[in-house]
Formats: C-alpha cells, sequence, structure tokens
C-alpha cells in the first residue's frame, strides 16, 4: 500500500484523539494534518477545566476542535449532548492518552490506563460509523520475556505467572479500598509484570479486547520510543524520557558508566516511525471487526546492540560537543563503559565509598 492510498483512508473522515497533547500524539495530529489536508474533523480530547481552556492547550487550526476531558469518567467526562453527535459523527478513534510514569501511584495509573481504555472502548461501540479503534499500548506488556514475543492478544485474567489469576475488578476495588495508603507496584511484580506502567496497559489492553469485542480494533505495541528520524523534524523530542535520559547525561558528561553488556540489543524505534505505522495498521485493517495486535518494534529487523549505540554517542557527541568546563573550554568526549553489575560496585566502592570511609 502506497503512502497516497494510506492517506485517501482519512480523507472527510472525523478523528477523536485522545492523548494528543503528548509526544506521540503530537506527532500523529501534525502528519495527519499534514498528508490529509481534507481529513474532516479531528477532536482533541485534552484535559481541561472548560472547553476554552481546552482551547488554550491546543494550536488553533480550523479542522481541529478540543474537547475538555478526561477518560478516566465514564463517558470521557463530555455532556451527553456533546457525547450524542460525537458519536454519529467519529469514524476514527485514536486513543494514545495513557500515564506513562513506570511507578506511578496504583490507582492513578489504574484509572487512565485500564479504566480509561475501557471508557475510550465503551464510547467507541456507540459510534454508528466507526471505522477504526487504535489503542496505543507498549511491547513491554510483554514483561521480561526473552526471544520471540507473539502478536498475541491478552485473555481477560491472564498473567506472565504461571498459576495466577488478575480479577481486574478486584484489582479496582482494591484501590477504592485503600487509596491512601496505596504504594506502588507491589500488584505488578506479583502478577509477574515490572512495574505499574506496563501492567496497567495490560489491563487495558485486556479491557479494549473485553468491551470492544464487535469493533475494528488494532492495538500497537511500541517498544522505546525516541526522537523523530525524518518528518517533520529529524531529532525532535519532547522532554527526557527513557533512553533519552541517558543520552542527554551523556551529552553533559555526568555518566561515566553504563550497566550492561554490548551485545545486548535495545529496541528503540522513532516516533515519527510509530505514527507511521499507526496510519499504515489503520489502512490496512480499516472497518475489520476483530483486534490485531502489532509490535511496533526494531530488534528483529534492525537490531541495534548496546555497544553500537554507545558508539554512535561517541562519535555524535565527539563532532558536536554540548558541554563547556568551568575554564569555558569545550568538555572532551569520553567513551562510556559498559559494565557489569559487579564492576559497577567495585567503581562506586574504590571512587567514592573507600574514600567517604577514609
Ligand atoms: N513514549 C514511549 O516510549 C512509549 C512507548 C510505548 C508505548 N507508548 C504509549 O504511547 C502512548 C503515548 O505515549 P507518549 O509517550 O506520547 O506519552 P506522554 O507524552 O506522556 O503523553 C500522554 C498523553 O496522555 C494524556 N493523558 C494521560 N492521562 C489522561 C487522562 N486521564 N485523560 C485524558 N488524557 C490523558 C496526557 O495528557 P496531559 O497533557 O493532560 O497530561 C498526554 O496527552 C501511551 O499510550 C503510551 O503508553 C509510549
Amino acid at each position: 500500500m502506497d503512502a497516497a492510498t494510506v492517506a485517501g483512508y482519512f480523507k472527510d473522515k472525523s478523528i477523536l484523539i485522545t492523548g494528543s497533547t503528548g509526544f506521540l500524539g503530537k506527532i500523529f495530529v501534525e502528519k495527519i494534518l499534514r498528508i490529509q489536508p481534507d481529513v474532516k474533523k479531528i477532536f482533541l480530547l485534552v484535559r481541561a477545566a472548560d472547553t476554552s481552556s481546552a482551547e488554550q492547550r491546543v494550536l488553533n487550526e480550523e479542522k481541529i476542535s478540543p474537547l475538555a476531558g478526561d477518560i478516566i469518567n465514564e463517558n470521557l467526562g463530555l455532556e451527553s449532548l456533546e457525547i450524542l453527535k460525537l458519536s454519529k459523527e467519529i469514524d476514527i478513534i485514536v486513543n494514545g492518552a495513557a500515564t506513562t510514569n513506570f511507578y506511578e501511584r496504583y490507582d492513578v495509573s489504574l484509572a487512565s490506563n485500564v479504566l480509561g481504555a475501557k471508557y475510550v472502548c465503551k464510547f467507541a461501540k456507540k459510534c454508528a460509523n466507526l471505522k477504526m479503534f487504535l489503542h496505543i499500548s507498549t511491547a513491554f506488556v510483554s514483561g521480561e520475556q526473552e526471544g520471540l514475543l507473539l502478536e498475541k492478544v491478552f485473555q481477560i485474567g491472564e498473567t506472565l505467572k504461571e498459576g495466577c489469576h488478575l480479577d481486574i475488578a478486584a484489582e479496582l476495588q482494591l484501590v477504592e479500598s485503600v487509596k491512601a495508603e496505596l504504594t506502588h507496584s507491589t500488584n505488578a511484580r506479583q502478577f509477574g509484570w515490572p512495574n505499574t506502567y506496563v501492567f496497567t496497559k495490560a489491563m487495558g489492553e485486556m479491557l479494549v479486547g473485553h468491551f470492544g469485542r464487535e469493533l475494528p480494533v488494532v492495538i500497537i505495541r511500541p517498544s522505546i520510543v525516541s526522537s523523530i528520524y525524518h518528518d517533520p523534524l529529524p531529532g525532535w523530542i519532547e522532554g527526557t524520557r527513557t533512553i533519552d535520559s541517558i543520552i542527554s547525561a551523556y551529552a553533559k558528561q555526568t555518566i561515566p558508566h553504563f550497566i550492561g553488556a554490548g551485545h545486548v540489543i535495545l529496541d528503540v524505534i522513532p516516533g515519527d516511525m510509530v505514527v507511521n505505522a499507526m496510519l499504515v495498521a489503520m489502512a490496512v485493517h480499516w472497518s475489520e471487526r476483530g483486534q490485531v495486535i502489532i509490535h511496533v518494534t526494531s530488534s528483529q529487523q534492525n537490531p541495534l546492540s548496546t555497544s553500537t549505540m554507545l558508539d554512535l554517542m561517541y562519535r555524535y557527541f565527539t563532532a558536536n560537543p554540548q558541554t563547556m568546563g568551568k575554564n569555558g573550554k569545550v568538555v572532551k568526549t569520553k567513551r562510556l563503559n559498559i559494565t557489569n553489575k559487579t564492576g559497577f560496585r567495585a567503581y562506586m566502592f574504590l571512587k567514592y565509598k573507600l574514600p567517604l570511609e577514609i
């Protein structure tokens, strides 16, 4: 399918997008407006006190209509008249809204990533003309498994630990009763997921599967989303997130060591490639009832090893140094040493602990 055919699917269509103030959401909105100027309307659900505050959060463009809402509420926090109007108009829903902090408070993550997915799905069912419901999940719903991971739908109640059953309703009830005392990530580990974020994203997928049974659903699972590769602005990223925090600390020459192994593959995927994959996935599975899972990842086809990544960082920052020392001279870029945990502990002991103890 060529680019023009993909863009054609969005002509005269109305799209509801959640999460548009986030990193991926912004790239997605920009791309749609660029490749399909004849899109009918883009509704952006943004968290805001009222419509005029919502308008202040989004760019001024005639095709764009901001809606003040929150996916943690039934009907996305919108008035029933608004819901009725939207349900007649919307052709496509892109649900990108999520709490992306790995160690967010459990009740907060559950609200956006689990209940939110359910409420967006329930709204999708009201849309008579819906051609596509695209839900953005994460490749890390597979937890810490190794090897080839299949694009497999989660069944309600499934966990990553053998012999364990996940009761989502009980989890929701639990947070209601103990909201005040919650400590994060305890439940995630219990069911085999490494942190609250991926645990709640997995539960969100389960509910999309359950409540969106009769809908045309695509769930995409990107891995670590990095800055833009090509369009519209190579290198653009918002804030420092996962791997970017290491790159920016290295640019400042504040990390001498990286715990890992040179041969280990880092699964990174640029934001614009994720958005391209979303658009193609929607076009290919247009109006198709059922649930399709798509991993948007790089390790299988274009693996990036830790040592290549560190070498690229070294070469880039040697050619483009970013840091000035106190003497006003450029700080020389040093290679980042890859070390294992034992080596790192030895380094910390010799460099910091021993001198302090002495
Ligand atoms: N970035 C990555 O490396 C990565 C990797 C894999 C998957 N993903 C998935 O991709 C999606 C987008 O990620 P991102 O990196 O763009 O995240 P982000 O920059 O943190 O943006 C999250 C977006 O969700 C919105 N949101 C959160 N809770 C909401 C709620 N209750 N109601 C309405 N909107 C809400 C935020 O709105 P506010 O502006 O109001 O906070 C923001 O627009 C997420 O589903 C994430 O799980 C991201």
